[in-house]
């Protein structure tokens, strides 16, 4: 079965965009997905076809209507899909949240433009108001983008056996360990030489400890939730100290 995605928007020509190459491109022309950007457009006020006004109370900047936005709605056939609004203002979208997506039929996104969207049409239409982060983008679309590339790349057989579905950033709560290939020595700089040992479990244990070294060092929120449930302190990794010049 198709899992779908439907973009609301009033810049439908920003979709499939990076969406339609690699890896969440190929699975959209193999069916795995499908993706419909309905633009709101459509569902705007008189011969100007109007989606937006003034805010209520001043301030700068255009709102976009609840009856404009309340009919795109209307508009699609939700079938059991959650209606996900992209915003600064949204809870930190987390890996829990897309593989939750990822898992049902699809979503809606419905995409901001301008200074956002009246609330009344938010609360009434029970939208899932997500951030990607905090900082501002100028509208949802490149948020909507993001968070159906992370959805589609854990859809059932889009993953190739070259390609491993690899989670384990936030799957267990720590950031993942460094990478190296060939060669082994480059400008002067050696790859960690356990990683040439062929001993798996001292491979093992030495990820372990960089994912963790790494975690540390970067996402001290990430780490303190870890340590509660981890509950112990593991020795930093030779070579990759936890210090900000190193890892930024
Ligand atoms: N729209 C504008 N900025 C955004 C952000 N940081 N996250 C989600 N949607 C947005």
């Amino acid at each position: 079965m198709t899992w779908q995605a439907t973009a609301l928007t009033l810049f439908p020509d920003m979709f499939p965009g990076t969406l339609g190459q690699s890896l969440a491109g190929r699975a959209l022309e193999r069916g795995i997905w499908s993706l419909d950007a309905r633009d709101m457009r459509e569902y705007g006020l008189g011969r100007h076809r109007v989606v937006d006004d003034t805010p209520f109370g001043g301030g700068a900047g255009m709102v976009m209507r609840p009856d404009v936005v309340a009919a795109a709605i209307a508009g699609i056939d939700l079938a059991g899909r959650p209606l996900v609004y992209p915003t600064p203002r949204g809870r930190p979208l987390k890996q829990a949240d897309i593989r939750r997506y990822a898992a049902g039929p699809g979503v809606v996104v419905l995409c901001g433009r301008y200074e956002g969207v009246d609330e009344r049409v938010l609360e009434a239409s029970g939208a899932e108001q997500v951030s990607i982060g905090d900082y501002i983008l100028s509208g949802g679309e490149v948020a909507a983008t993001v968070l159906l590339d992370a959805c589609v790349r854990l859809l059932p057989g889009v993953m190739g056996s070259g390609e491993s579905a690899v989670e384990e950033s936030f799957a267990d709560g720590l950031l993942e360990y460094p990478l190296y290939t060939k060669p082994a020595q480059w400008d002067g700089r050696d790859v960690p030489e356990v990683l040439l040992s062929g001993h798996h479990a001292a491979i093992a244990r030495w990820r372990r400890a960089a994912s963790e070294t790494v975690t540390q060092a970067r996402r001290p929120d990430l780490w303190a939730a870890y340590q509660v449930g981890a509950g112990q302190d593991i020795p930093r990794v030779a070579g990759i100290r936890a210090d900000a010049d190193r890892l930024n």
